[in-house]
């Protein structure tokens, strides 16, 4: 059994820092597997702090060689020190200066965390803790120091030096073969957000003029022969940097911004000040290698470690349970720009499928924490579906709350009142109370209290009265540490729809706390009544998605139809397809079970065929997302408990089947008609035709496998880009036989030098709903292409698996979970980062049927029980097995 139960750091616990680092000047000399680092710091003592505490600086396999106070080197016995940390015991009590030598080894760094090589490019990644891995410090996130550094590297490996800030120096070191470069930011940052890069890479680069006309040169910097690839990204930079001027008003600062796309990198990108660092996967794009997602992941991504520069950088968090202050508001801040960039409402659904399928399920098991955790024993494993996306609807809650003005002037307060600082959820929501004249103490329980609330609606229509009452009512489930729950502040976005399809005016009593069309429901029962309702109203509730709760309300089949046809509000009309599939999907595969067989086309269907031909040319994008069938995940957290994925699967494709075959005339037709598009455009009605094209192609092998497999084929060898090529390789991938498997060997002879393209291949492997899938994954281990030291093939391959592909990740026979097992035991020693978020796959094992259950139990136990697992391991077990 393990001993070393990981330490917890509380909330509760947080003081300031007894010392504060005003300067940090950093002398890096890099060699792949032998980096010198000399750390000189301004410091002195925080008159907040404890005064003649102990400074007691942070290191993480940290090999020191030098170590002076004031120049000298302090006696035996004053100081200690160990890979872990260095302690002076007492240290002066005004101004000194630390000089600090540490030894590193980029080459041997497989964690990615502090300074590693990625494909011979040296470059770091510090948040949350990887600071402390390059030299000793006090690495929390409220001590913010001015940064110099100078990069010296070999001129022929690395002619790219970047650093942080604006550059101020460079030249050669004559004879050496060596050169160097003096980068300085001016803006007090904490430690998680130094970087540095240096390499051999191509540039793509432009001049952006800001708001107030200064000149800033904004590049984008990729692996050698792929700056073809960089030009979306650095159009969506110029995009999102004009974005967050005319939105919010907020200009960039430094006279550079540099992205640089690495191809090992643990999460999706980092927003270092002046130097951000990227998954390449989020950065290069070409028609020929990226689909229409990847277009729209770049831009997101893009936009959001950019407009970290505001809510992240010059406003910082105290302490990392804060981190949902710059996380939280940074998704926001992303999702809005999209949005105005692309279709509002097909934006919103992507994001609330997102939010749903990760969420939602976090949030029903055992690792569901509040949006700013209590505790924590690893910072990295609260890098979650919690603090970033329920984190950005709270942001929304209080937008839509306070209406777009006070919200505005709330931002606006807290930049101007925080800016230069590290502040705090309490901060945050201090500038909205202020600027909105109200009090959000009962809001900012969302903060604190885990789970997903179920709001439980019933309307009562009085025809003589003409009135209709709205009945609330809400509980939240109880979750780890959080048996009781009390109400939360939930907007609800609403109208009410009359039997013809009209909008009816919403008029409540004057009591009634409505907002507009926002009734508040903050208690824990409710009960509004809206007059002069003289026909029989359906009510449409939670309007783009203005809470993120549960809605359950007893409408049935010919209510959702008519919010279908009739609602304005283009998420609800969604909600409504979605609520028909889930409710008939959830009974058949209760049927499926009892064994009573699966059901007939349910009757629904037949409003499709209208949809499509009269909105399938208008909005294409939206008609995609509608006939979208729900995920086999969505489907089972639907049902909730006593999970049978293969009956979930079978009457999902009984569905499909269905669905398809009703409509195959129409789909034949959008199949059928001539596309021309003469050049690719990755614009969003580009991206929306393609999108239908496809699901029409997806469709018609769900009704006639044959057709669908042909028609597959041909569109793979004549795609003229990545997105149509890709989606007829997923539909291909369904239809067991000769013609799959051509076309996977075609794929691999055409695109086996390209590692992103290849995870799309290894992906769709994973995903096949077959026996065969378990042996297939196992061989495609062992495939030159694959390797357990990038965390991008690792989730190409093992994380499609455990994550897109319920029935052979939960097998009956437990093969799936002792697989990803194994993977985890051997990734654990590698980057423990990534195998602790690929154990998260099993977050959902309690609501398994009681078979699978056992074996999902025993896989995590047979993890559990080796020795050495890394604490971000133990604390995700630890969690899961209590
Ligand atoms: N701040 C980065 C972003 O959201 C994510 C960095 C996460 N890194 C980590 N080691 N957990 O843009
Ligand atoms: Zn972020």
């Amino acid at each position: 059994m393990r001993t070393d139960t990981p330490p917890i750091v509380r909330l509760s616990d947080y003081r300031p820092s007894d010392y504060l680092i005003d300067a940090v000047s950093l002398d890096i000399s890099l060699y792949a597997d032998d980096t010198l680092v000399t750390a000189e710091l301004a410091m002195r003592p925080n008159p907040a702090g404890v005064a003649g505490a102990p400074l007691r600086l942070d290191g993480d396999e940290l090999e020191l060689r030098a170590f002076t106070v004031d120049g000298a080197t302090p006696a035996a016995g004053a100081w200690e020190s160990s890979p872990q940390g260095l302690t002076l015991h007492a240290p002066p009590q005004q101004p000194f200066r630390l000089r600090i030598v540490t030894r590193v080894n980029p080459a041997a760094n497989t964690k990615l965390m502090g300074l590693y090589r990625s494909s011979g490019v040296y470059c770091t990644q510090c948040e949350a803790e990887g600071f402390r891995r390059i030299t000793y410090f006090l690495d929390r996130p409220d001590v913010l120091s001015v940064y110099t550094t100078r990069i010296e590297a070999a001129k022929d490996e690395a002619p790219l030096l970047l650093g942080n800030g604006n550059l101020q120096e460079a030249g050669d070191l004559s004879g050496t073969g060596r050169h160097y470069a003096v980068w300085h930011d001016p803006f007090p940052k904490p430690a998680y957000l130094f970087a540095l890069v240096a390499g051999r890479l191509d540039t793509v680069s432009e001049t952006f003029t800001t708001m107030s006309g200064r000149k800033v040169e904004i590049a984008v910097h990729v692996e050698p022969g792929k700056a073809d690839r960089a030009g979306y990204a650095l159009d969506a930079l110029a995009r999102s940097m004009r974005w967050d001027e005319e939105t919010f008003g907020r200009e960039y600062d430094l006279d550079v911004f540099n992205v640089v796309a690495v191809s090992d990198f643990n999460m999706g990108a980092m927003e270092n000040k002046g130097l951000n660092i990227f998954n390449d996967k989020y950065v290069l794009a070409s028609p020929d290698t990226a689909t229409d997602a990847d277009y729209a992941n770049i831009e997101a991504i893009i936009a959001h470690e950019y407009f970290h520069n505001w809510t992240g950088n010059r406003i910082t968090c105290r302490d990392w349970f804060q981190l949902c202050l710059k996380e939280g508001l940074t998704v926001f801040r992303d999702h809005e720009f999209s949005a105005d960039q692309r279709s509002r409402p097909v934006r919103r659904i992507a994001d609330v499928r997102t939010l749903r399928a990760a969420q939602f399920v976090e949030d029903a098991g055992p690792l569901a924490h509040p949006v700013r955790p209590t505790q924590y024993s690893e910072i990295n494993n609260f890098y979650t579906a919690t603090v970033y996306e329920k984190g950005s609807e709270l942001v929304r809650m209080l937008s839509i709350l306070l209406g777009p003005e006070a919200f505005r002037a709330g931002l606006d307060l807290y930049f101007s009142r925080h800016d230069g600082h590290a502040a705090t959820i309490e901060d945050f929501l201090a500038c909205f109370a202020e600027a909105g004249g109200r009090n959000l103490d009962h809001f900012a329980q969302w903060y604190a209290q885990a789970g997903t609330p179920v709001v439980t609606a019933r309307g009562v229509w009085d025809e003589a009265a003409g009135t209709w009452t709205l009945h609330l009512k809400q509980t939240t489930p109880p979750t780890p540490g959080q048996t009781e729950k009390r109400p939360q502040v939930i907007p609800i976005q609403m109208g009410l729809i009359g039997a013809s399809g009209r909008e009816l005016p919403l008029q409540a009593d004057n009591d009634a706390p409505l907002q507009g069309d926002v009734l508040v429901f903050d208690r824990e029962e409710m009960s509004v009544t809206f007059r002069h309702v003289t026909e029989r109203p359906t009510p449409s509730l939670f309007r783009g998605f203005s809470a993120p709760v549960r809605c359950d309300i007893d409408l049935d089949d010919a209510d959702e139809l008519l919010l279908f046809r009739a609602d304005s509000d283009a998420f609800n009309r969604w909600q409504a397809v979605q609520n028909l599939m889930l409710k008939h999907l959830a009974k058949d595969v209760a049927a499926i079970r009892a064994g009573r067989g699966r059901a007939g086309a349910p009757a629904f269907i037949g409003a499709f065929g209208d949809f499509l031909a009269s909105e399938g040319k208008r909005d294409p994008a939206f008609v995609a997302q509608a006939l979208s069938l729900p995920t086999e995940g969505d489907i089972a957290r639907e049902i909730g408990s006593d999970i049978d994925p293969d009956a979930i699967h079978a009457a999902r494709q009984t569905l499909r089947q269905a669905m398809a075959t009703t409509l195959l005339p129409a789909l034949r037709a959008i199949r059928d008609e001539a596309e021309m598009e003469v050049k690719f455009d990755p614009g969003a009605q580009a991206a929306g035709r393609r999108a239908l094209r496809n699901l029409a192609l997806d469709l018609i092998a769900a009704a006639a496998p044959d057709e669908g497999a042909e028609r597959a084929a041909s569109q793979i060898r004549s795609a003229t880009n990545m997105t149509d090529r890709m989606a007829a390789l997923a539909t291909l991938s369904l239809l067991p036989g000769a013609r799959r498997e051509d076309a996977l060997t075609a794929w691999e002879r055409e695109f086996g030098g390209d590692p992103l393209v290849m995870d799309k291949w290894f992906g769709v492997q994973a995903m096949i709903p077959e026996a065969g899938t378990l042996d297939r994954v196992r061989r495609l281990m062992s495939h030159p292409g694959f390797t357990m030291t990038n965390p991008n093939r690792v989730r190409a391959l093992l994380s499609a698996f455990s994550l897109s592909n319920p029935t052979q990740f939960a097998r009956a026979d437990g093969q799936g979970f002792e697989l990803i097992a194994d993977a985890i035991l051997e990734l654990d020693r590698i980057n423990p980062q990534v195998a602790s978020r690929m154990l998260t796959a099993f977050r959902a094992w309690r609501t398994l049927e009681p078979g699978r259950r056992v074996r999902a139990l025993a896989a995590l136990q047979r993890i559990a029980a080796r020795t050495g697992l890394s604490v971000d391991a133990q604390d995700i077990l630890n969690r899961m097995l209590a």
